[in-house]
């Protein structure tokens, strides 16, 4: 951590651009954190990473309307410039792009970005359309800021393999790197939408780790997976939780062969109460 300085704020594509052009002409490389604002400790250890990465750090805070569904948050999503700032201001971030949805989508949406496949899945599945609109805003936000390094939380895993994808097909001259999620002291993945759970259901919540835990351990033991799932499940459909999905897939393709892989990831995703919660943990099987 550094002394506080608030970053500098840009609202337009043309200011944000102007200043990363002079800070390029200094020799400096560039660190970016995309987010939707509302930002928790996960948030500010991904800028911390940033700045170990670059010399100089931008964060977006864009709640972007086109990776929310008709009758999803997007309305109700926090919405914290002000205190999102003050957070930041012991971090080294140098500067902030806060634009309005006209400045992103100055046309609407003619373009899209679309991974198939990875995009239909999973959180795909359950939310339609999700992945092409953080395809679209993820690539717009690359274009935008030409960072050296963009820095993601492993939290959400499937988004992170659907950015990888579009980096690498589109030949995106940028690094990505997933950041360990952050964690409450109970297990809770950080997430700004914890703030739609009330004190029971963030206890109630920590569950889902616990469930992680131990499938990841039945997995690494190859000991009675199947039942262990199927345990798990039944135990958070119990304690409230409604279950998109509770799955071990390939950690690399998300393919559901993943017996035959070194790595597997166990992917939550559970509804309790107004919040819908997401969560993961990779599992080496290399030694089993
Ligand atoms: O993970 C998020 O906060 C968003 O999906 C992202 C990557 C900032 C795109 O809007």
């Amino acid at each position: 951590m550094s002394s506080k300085r608030r970053p500098q704020i840009y609202n337009t594509v043309d200011d944000l651009r102007r200043f990363l052009n002079q800070t390029r002409q200094q020799g400096h490389t560039i660190g970016f954190v995309p987010t939707m604002g509302s930002l928790h400790q996960g948030h500010l250890d991904l800028v911390h990473k940033a700045s170990e990465l670059a010399d100089i750090v931008v964060v977006s805070i864009f709640v972007n309307p086109m990776q929310f569904g008709p009758h999803e948050d997007f309305d109700a999503y926090p919405r914290t410039l002000d205190s999102d700032c003050d957070a930041l201001s012991d971090y080294r971030c140098d500067a902030v792009f806060a634009p309005t949805v006209r400045e992103i989508y100055p046309k609407g949406v003619n373009t899209e970005i679309d991974v198939p496949g990875l995009s239909t899945i999973l959180c795909g599945h359950h939310r339609p359309g999700h992945f092409k609109g953080v395809a679209t805003v993820v690539t717009k936000l690359l274009n935008i800021v030409q960072p050296e390094v963009a820095v993601f939380g492993n939290k959400d895993y499937q988004q992170l393999q659907v950015i990888r994808t579009l980096v690498t097909d589109l030949l995106i001259p940028v690094e990505i790197v997933g950041a360990d999620t952050t964690r409450e002291r109970s297990g809770l993945a950080m997430s700004s939408r914890n703030a739609y759970l009330s004190a029971t259901e963030r206890e109630t919540a920590s569950l889902l780790y616990a469930s992680l835990q131990a499938i990841g351990d039945a997995l690494q033991n190859d000991h009675q997976v199947t039942a262990t799932l199927k345990h798990q499940r039944e135990h958070l459909a119990a304690a409230g939780f409604v279950i998109d999905y509770l799955e071990i897939r390939d950690a690399n393709d998300l393919s559901r062969s993943y017996v035959e892989s070194e790595t597997a990831v166990i992917l939550v995703a559970a509804k309790l109460g107004q919040a819908r919660l997401i969560d993961n943990l990779v599992v080496s099987l290399a030694s089993r």
